[in-house]
């Protein structure tokens, strides 16, 4: 049977949302990832940096900027060390200028990613994907790329639905 594996990144403290700024205890990607996890047999793993991004929002979104500037790759905690046994992998992250927080870069790079089919989920305040399908396109040459799903984080608590609808989509057994 082929297994599932959730990665995701997400930040919880301050956040844009519908021109706000608000403090979020759990950051809109987790959860969906989690939404995810409970719609099909799978195991979730978060991308952790070792340096923790600030919770003022401008002086993340500085932060970010600085990193998606100069190319960084963050350090991570944690990798999957399976990798392997997983045949379709959901990347889940936030829109962060434009493309994916520069650790899901890191976490691609230190995975082997060929040949896995890849299913990308965003959430945004606007922006959808961004580049971000592209980026994984060209940091995973050799992988499958599904169709993507934006979702606005101001609906993450609602998109069930359209998650599982996603997930049916392309040939899911939802469980119940
Ligand atoms: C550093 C940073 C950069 C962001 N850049 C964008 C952007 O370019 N476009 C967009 O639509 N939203 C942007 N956002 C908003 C986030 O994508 C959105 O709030 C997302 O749901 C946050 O997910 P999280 O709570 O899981 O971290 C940005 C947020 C942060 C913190």
């Amino acid at each position: 049977m082929s297994k599932n594996l959730i990665v995701y990144f997400s930040r919880s403290g301050e956040n844009y949302v519908n021109g706000q700024v608000v403090s979020l205890e759990k950051g809109n990607t987790e959860v969906v990832a989690e939404m995810i996890h409970s719609c099909i047999e799978s195991t979730l793993f978060q991308v952790e940096t070792i340096h923790e991004y600030p919770q003022d929002y401008h002086q993340c979104t500085q932060e970010a900027k600085k990193e998606l500037e100069n190319n960084e790759r963050p350090k991570i905690l944690d990798y999957v060390h399976q990798f392997k046994d997983y045949d379709h992998i959901f990347l889940c992250y936030p829109n962060w200028w434009s493309t994916m927080p520069m650790a899901m870069f890191t976490f691609l790079e230190s995975h082997q990613t060929e040949h896995k089919h890849i299913y990308p989920l965003c959430t945004h305040e606007g922006s959808r994907m961004g580049h971000s399908v592209e980026d994984i396109q060209k940091l995973c040459p050799q992988a499958i790329i599904h169709q993507p799903l934006a979702i606005r984080g101001s609906q993450v608590k609602h998109a069930k639905g359209q998650i599982e609808k996603w997930l049916k989509d392309q040939n899911f057994e939802i469980q119940i």
